[in-house]
């Protein structure tokens, strides 16, 4: 389940060429889960987006006048009918503009009233909104823009995702272009968890992925960790407002917007997460690391017809799970993964827990159909240092990080 299942999320249109990225953004909504996106269009932002396309989209009449109120809810029909500004306060969980112009940025900072997003954003005093700026690079450095930003930035309530340096519909190359629709969703996500703030201050690191040992210039030891699970624990973390580093082998598609350091062997690996949890307060290692690796590294391709076999002598790694325990500091929190065949799931993970001293541990069955490596659910048990078991059910690995977060944040000093 996605944070976003059974939300109302108003989407206000700025006149802007970016609005077309709006159609995109209704589509991946939908997708999450979301119950009902609520369509409104700035001044002159008809010119951009179709009022049509966006009712074939959201099966919601647009609002696109402060004069005409849509019939988005029975009530509207009644002659004192909730006005729709209200309406999307009492009813929106969240507002996004997206483009945010010059002009809506304007009207927002100066508590402007005079279309239907600058109606609903004044209006939505108490609920998350979210700006999705988007103009020509001279505009987004305009002194007032920035001024009118400045002053919306301290809006509490209020999110800024900055425009990034691309190519602009202008023709022109700078910073204006409309931020990764991913950014978005980290921001919603972000207003929107259930433990919105909980780790607020807080630094934690996330390893992810399986790490890969050389075996000549061509070849590798690794295994089939695809590090989605350690990147929806670190989603969740920055969901709960805690500031992130993800050190993975995998990319994030699509990108996020916390710290990732990017690692291939179990050498990279450690020499990232030692400095790195020393700084922190807490360790999420979802890493796949090698227990070994090549005792004497091949130099070059090993060609096979200078020897009938290939014999691997293998050495130990350390254990950088262990290594993390032994310089643990009193306020530090660290949680380990184990994926494990079925049979022996608790016990193996009690033993696990308690060896690698770990305040908790994720223990999963790797030989249950559609769980771990590469699929994008996941079951198993979560042991929490001196508490009872909790057995977490099959589920989407997005949902189940949230779930696995909730009951540490539980166990975590206020
Ligand atoms: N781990 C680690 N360094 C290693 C091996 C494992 O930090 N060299 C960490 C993993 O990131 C994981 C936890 O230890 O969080 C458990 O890993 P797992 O592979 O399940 O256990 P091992 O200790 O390697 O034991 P075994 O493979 O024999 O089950």
């Amino acid at each position: 389940m996605s944070l976003l299942q059974d939300k109302t999320i108003a989407l206000g249109i700025g006149a802007g060429v970016a609005a077309y990225r709006a159609c995109d953004l209704i589509r991946e909504l939908d997708r999450q889960g979301v119950h009902r996106v609520l369509p409104l269009l700035g001044t002159g932002a008809e010119q951009f987006m179709a009022p049509l396309t966006l009712e074939a989209l959201t099966g919601v009449p647009v609002w696109q006048s402060v004069l005409q109120t849509p019939l988005w809810h029975p009530e509207a029909l009644k002659p004192l009918a909730t006005p729709a500004h209200v309406l999307i306060a009492q009813q929106a969980d969240a507002l996004v503009i997206l483009p945010a112009t010059a002009n809506l940025i304007a009207k927002l900072a100066n508590g402007l009233a005079d279309c239907p997003v600058s109606l609903a954003a004044t209006t939505m005093t108490s609920k998350p909104i979210i700006l999705m700026p988007a103009m020509n690079t001279r505009m987004w450095e305009n002194p007032a823009v920035q001024r009118n930003l400045a002053t919306l930035a301290a809006q509490p309530n209020l999110q800024i995702i900055s425009p990034t340096e691309g190519l602009l519909s202008c023709g022109e190359t700078g910073t204006g272009h409309l931020a990764p629709q991913a950014w978005l969703f980290q921001a919603l996500y972000r207003a929107l968890s259930p433990l919105v703030g909980k780790l607020k201050g807080q630094t934690w690191v996330v390893t992810a992925g399986g790490t890969q040992e050389p075996l000549d210039a061509v070849r590798v030891l690794t295994n089939r960790s695809s590090g989605q699970m350690g990147l929806a624990m670190a989603d969740a973390l920055d969901a709960a407002g805690a500031t992130v580093t993800l050190i993975t082998s995998q990319s994030p598609k699509p990108e996020r917007f916390y710290t990732i350091q990017p690692y291939q062997t179990t050498h990279a690996l450690e020499a990232c997460l030692m400095p790195a949890f020393e700084a922190s307060d807490g360790l999420v290692m979802a890493a796949a690391v090698a227990d070994f690796r090549l005792s004497s590294a091949i130099e070059g391709k090993f060609k096979k017809q200078d020897r009938a076999q290939w014999d691997l002598s293998l050495t130990p790694t350390p254990d950088l799970l262990m290594a993390c325990s032994a310089k643990k500091k009193p306020h530090q929190f660290i949680m380990g993964f184990a994926a494990e065949t079925h049979s022996q799931l608790h016990e193996n993970a009690a033993k696990k827990l308690a060896q690698k001293q770990l305040d908790a541990l994720f223990a999963n069955a790797i030989d249950v159909e559609g769980n771990g490596f590469e699929a994008t659910n996941n079951a198993g048990l979560l042991l929490l240092k001196g508490k009872p078991v909790i057995t977490l059910q099959q589920q989407p690995k997005a949902a189940l990080a949230h779930q696995i977060l909730q009951a540490i944040v539980e166990t975590l000093p206020a």
